[in-house]
């Protein structure tokens, strides 16, 4: 019989490049995190082309779902809800998570949850592995391929972003340097590595860092990147890739530790600041955070819940669930999903 201390949700991930489904026991245990990359069949083409994505989407569901429930090893009558990422993301890997999710709700009776993608990187930092739960009101900067945004979290579910970038995400910029440097595609990890062997000689610009508010931009320093190896390329010059990498990273990170800092000052109630998103895998912005923000709890989830995984969507389903917050089987995906949308 079911026991009615007990729930567990089933979430589904499709938004980009990673099909995943997990499974989260009583919004804090972990039980399994599916994930299938599909990074080899977008790497020779410098970065995720969105049809063949869908197509990998609709080919690993099922099969995610079925290992997700056998590692969770929970009978499917024991599930008390399905939860999906249902925006931002790119439109048509959307639609074959919730598609699926609404399908599994409508087959076997569920509450349905829609879960945006960048609240989920949120809280994959409420998880005991990563060090939760988060301390409201809490401060996070989320940092992935597609975002790079500051957003006050007043309350659990209460989102109000507060700046964001105006051109490329943090990521974004990391992956087309990448290409320039004939790295291949996602490139952050590999730059992040080479940035800890060079040095920072090249001196390249901090964009919008002195002005006030928090808005970011990383596409004159993306420019500036790659016209200082075109120039060097015409006239023969070969630059050091190490201290290429060590001074693009450098530029990054004082920006996002400029924008955080004044952040923290404007808001001194803040009492945990959270850094998620896939480039908070990266190790220069984790020690420096560790240096300069010591006043405060800093929660950066482990690496496997700062990629795209169901689990940080499970983790922001289990808010929504408390909150009987659910969504009808004629809900949409949303490619565009803003964080001021959701309450
Ligand atoms: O959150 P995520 O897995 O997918 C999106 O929702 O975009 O983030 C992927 C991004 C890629 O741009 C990748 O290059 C970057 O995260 N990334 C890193 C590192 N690891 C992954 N960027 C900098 N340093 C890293 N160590
Ligand atoms: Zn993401």
């Amino acid at each position: 019989m079911k026991d009615k201390f007990e729930n567990y949700i089933l979430a589904i991930e499709s938004s980009c490049d990673e099909t995943s489904v997990a499974v989260l026991k009583n919004g804090q245990e972990l039980l399994t995190n599916v994930i299938a990359t599909q990074i080899a069949s977008h790497k020779r083409f410098g970065g995720v082309v969105p049809e063949i994505a869908s197509r990998h989407h609709t080919e690993q569901i099922t099969y995610c779902i079925d290992a997700a429930l056998d590692e969770a090893g929970i009978p499917l009558e024991e599930l008390s809800a399905v939860a999906v990422t249902e925006g931002p993301g790119l439109v048509g890997a959307l639609l074959v998570g919730m598609t699926a999710a609404k399908a599994f709700a409508w087959a076997h009776e569920l509450p349905l949850i829609g879960v945006n993608h960048m609240a989920g990187h949120l809280m994959a930092a409420n998880l005991p592995d990563s060090g939760g739960p988060i301390e409201y009101p809490a401060l996070s900067l989320l940092v992935s391929g597609g975002h790079t945004e500051l957003v006050y979290v007043a309350k659990e579910g209460e989102y109000k972003k507060i700046g964001e970038t105006r051109d490329d995400a943090v990521g974004e910029a990391y992956d087309k340097v990448g290409r320039v440097m004939g790295l291949t595609y996602p490139s952050g990890k590999a730059i992040d590595q080479m940035a800890h062997e060079g040095k920072d000689v090249y001196n390249f610009p901090r964009a919008m860092i002195k002005e006030p508010g928090y808005e970011f931009s990383f596409s004159g320093l993306k420019s500036a990147f790659i016209n200082l190896v075109h120039n060097a390329e015409q006239k023969s010059e070969v630059l050091k890739k190490r201290d290429l990498a060590t001074s693009f990273q450098a530029a990054v990170l004082d920006i996002l530790l400029a924008k955080t800092k004044s952040a923290l000052a404007e808001f001194p109630e803040i009492k945990t600041l959270v850094v998620a998103g896939g480039v908070a895998a990266n190790k220069g912005l984790r020690e420096r955070l560790a240096e300069e923000i010591t006043d405060i709890k800093v929660i950066i989830p482990p690496l496997r819940l700062c990629g795209d995984n169901a689990g940080m969507i499970s983790s922001a389903a289990y808010a929504e669930y408390k909150a009987k917050s659910f969504v009808k089987l004629d809900e949409n995906a949303y490619p565009s999903m803003a964080f001021d949308t959701i309450k």
